[in-house]
């Protein structure tokens, strides 16, 4: 690779151990990607910063960075980690996974990082710019960074986003090249999508057809929310490869069909109508019926604008005292919601926030103590991702997961 002045000196070790090991990471890194060059990023979001996916080894090499110099050179949050900082022992999340994860944030903060322990990083003022180069992991994360903010970024890993911090570049491949960046298989929306469950919906369908490949989608409401392609590219990034999609006339890099494809002529043309949207959302709830012991909504996390959605959906409601019914949140947002009444509103319908940490971070020791047998969910990229171990698995909107919650079963009455 061709290396200016200051990348070789970091290689060779004038800036301290930390700087030398993370240009070591990147160079190989960008040979194995025939990478010509560096880019320089403006930001990094640290995925790999929980115990379930880095491990006690993970604390250590975390630990050691930071004690030999590792200083992050950008703006750098970090991902979702595997407990809940306030509530994780009334939550039965293990001491011991508490202990370790302490250690592991604590190195990650030395080194300058806010933790946000967030896969929503953009809805918490982590937002790059239109072309800017940033370092993030968590694929969700990655797919709305290079997607809907139109930033550029890679799927980073722990050890190469936590090396870009440090050294402030990242190797120019894949999404970081413009011709890279266009979309080659179209899907055409052709039926009404209700909220953000049917975006995530069609975010899974696509990935199934599009494999690796970059989605444009045309028919899609130019109003589409934030947190709707929120849902839309976590469900995509969890069927799919690709880390970004295109929305024509709604994603910054689409302003026509034909700028998104990059002037080629599409490789496949796919069809999101009607029948489409029942037979993946049928596919995506496994279990058509049975009692419900666990309610899950926040994957990816909620926003301040969700919270308040369910909170008022919860209204004079109360959740079936059999069931766990957990709102997943950022701090940040727990922090909006106390303040703004929801959280109360939430607590007094029988469901709770937890913050900072998903089921599929939480270590399996944790999940075991829990002891759910069943889960039902909104999140297409939860029903995905959720790790096996005999779960029940329940897909449906947020008004058929409240009745469910209510009834403590699920059914086909409850639709
Ligand atoms: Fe976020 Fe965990 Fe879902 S990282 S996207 S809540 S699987």
């Amino acid at each position: 690779m061709l290396l200016t002045d200051e990348e070789k000196r970091m290689l060779e070790g004038d800036m301290g151990y930390a700087v030398q090991k993370s240009m070591q990471i990147l160079t190989a890194l960008g040979e194995s990607f025939g990478a010509e060059r560096m880019v320089e990023i403006r930001t990094a979001h640290l995925p790999g910063v929980s115990i379930e996916v880095a491990g006690e080894a993970g604390a250590q090499f975390l630990e050691s960075m930071s004690s030999q110099g590792g200083r992050f050179r950008v703006y750098t949050t970090t991902n979702i980690c595997s407990i809940d900082f306030d509530r994780w022992e009334e939550l039965g999340i293990l001491p011991e996974d508490a202990r370790v994860q302490a250690k592991m944030s604590k190195a990650c903060a030395d080194m300058g990082a806010l933790l946000l322990h967030s896969c929503i990083p953009y809805d918490l003022g982590h937002v790059p710019r239109l072309g800017d180069h940033v370092a993030w992991g968590e694929s969700s994360a990655v797919m709305y960074a290079n997607s809907v903010l139109g930033a550029r970024t890679n799927k980073e890993g722990g050890p190469s986003a936590l090396a870009a911090a440090i050294t402030s570049r990242a190797p120019a491949y894949g999404m970081h090249l413009p011709e890279n960046r266009h979309a080659s298989v179209v899907v055409k929306i052709t039926t009404p999508l209700e909220g953000i469950t049917d975006y995530g919906t069609l975010g899974y369908f696509a990935g199934k057809k599009a494999k690796d490949a970059i989605v444009v989608f045309t028919g899609m409401d130019a109003l589409a929310s934030n947190d709707e392609l929120k849902f839309l590219g976590a469900s995509f990034s969890s069927s799919s490869s690709a880390s970004m999609f295109h929305a024509v006339g709604v994603t910054p890099e689409a302003p026509t069909l034909t700028a998104a494809l990059g002037g080629k002529e599409p490789q496949r043309v796919v069809e999101f109508g009607e029948l489409e949207k029942r037979e993946t959302t049928e596919h995506l709830n496994r279990e058509k019926q049975g009692s419900l012991d666990w309610v899950v909504i926040g994957c990816p996390h909620v926003s301040n604008d969700e919270v308040k959605q369910i909170a008022l959906g919860l209204q004079g409601k109360q959740v079936n005292p059999a069931v766990k019914m957990w709102i997943l949140c950022p701090a940040m947002v727990r922090e909006f919601a106390m303040r703004s009444g929801y959280a109360d509103m939430i607590a007094k319908a029988g469901a709770e926030l937890v913050s900072d940490t998903c089921p599929v971070v939480m270590t399996a020791g944790t999940l075991r103590n829990l002891g759910f047998q069943t889960l039902a969910t909104n999140s297409a990229k939860l029903v995905n991702c959720m790790p096996g171990g005999g779960l029940r698995i329940h897909y449906g909107d947020l008004n058929r997961l409240v009745k469910a919650a209510i009834a403590g079963k699920w059914g086909d009455s409850h639709g």
